[in-house]
């Protein structure tokens, strides 16, 4: 996999990606947003229609939703977290991405993994979590559950996208992010400061 050392390349080439067929209908890639010295990473499917318009990952009606379940457990894509998709550019229709899709993209996100060196990543839905933590697992049953990955916690929770749809599996969905709470707590993980979202000017990581 290419490497890159700072923030600024690995943006800078992703926004310019062309590795598969998802570029063809995009308006915008949708790198990631948030804190880039976060510990605790979010990572949903791929962008939908409003997010392909702003650039920027769960902005629509899913993304209304999901800021109000951090806010409930003092959680802020500005501060403290930092959100990302499977695939950066959105497939047709909002259609899961192709395994094709996925494996082209994959290296973007292994770079933001490698440049944040996040302790917690938290799967929104059903494809981050099958690619990520395994491809058996079935949400409904797992969620709230942590996966130990090497030196990283996993955890898969419901997709905004579903809890809109599902309105009753919002209560197990707060019951995960308190869980997430608990553990960034026990794991005095330092997310109180606010961070910076952007490098500052001069810097580069
Ligand atoms: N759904 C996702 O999985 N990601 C987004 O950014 C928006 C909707």
């Amino acid at each position: 996999m290419p490497v890159f050392a700072t923030w600024n390349e690995l943006e800078t080439a992703c926004l310019a990606c062309r590795k598969c067929g998802l570029c063809e209908g995009r308006h915008q890639v949708v790198f990631g947003t948030g804190c880039r010295d976060a510990k605790v990473l979010f990572i949903g499917e791929g962008p939908g229609e409003n997010e392909d318009l702003q650039g920027e990952p769960f902005v629509g009606r899913g993304g209304m939703l999901l800021d109000k379940i951090l806010a409930a457990v003092d959680l802020d894509r500005k501060k403290n977290i930092y959100i990302a998709n499977m695939v950066k550019c959105r497939p047709p229709k909002n259609r899961d991405p192709l395994p094709e899709e996925q494996e082209a993209c994959i290296d973007w996100l292994r770079n933001q993994v490698k440049l944040l060196n996040p302790q917690i990543i938290v799967c929104l839905g059903r494809v981050a979590a099958m690619k990520l933590i395994k491809p058996d697992i079935r949400v409904t049953k797992e969620h709230g559950v942590f996966f130990k990955k090497g030196n990283l916690l996993m955890m898969a929770t419901f997709h905004p996208a579903a809890l809109l749809r599902n309105p009753n599996q919002k209560p197990a969905a707060f019951e995960d992010f308190l869980k997430l709470r608990e553990k960034i707590d026990r794991m005095q993980l330092d997310i109180a400061k606010e961070y910076p979202s952007e490098p500052a000017s001069g810097t580069d990581a």
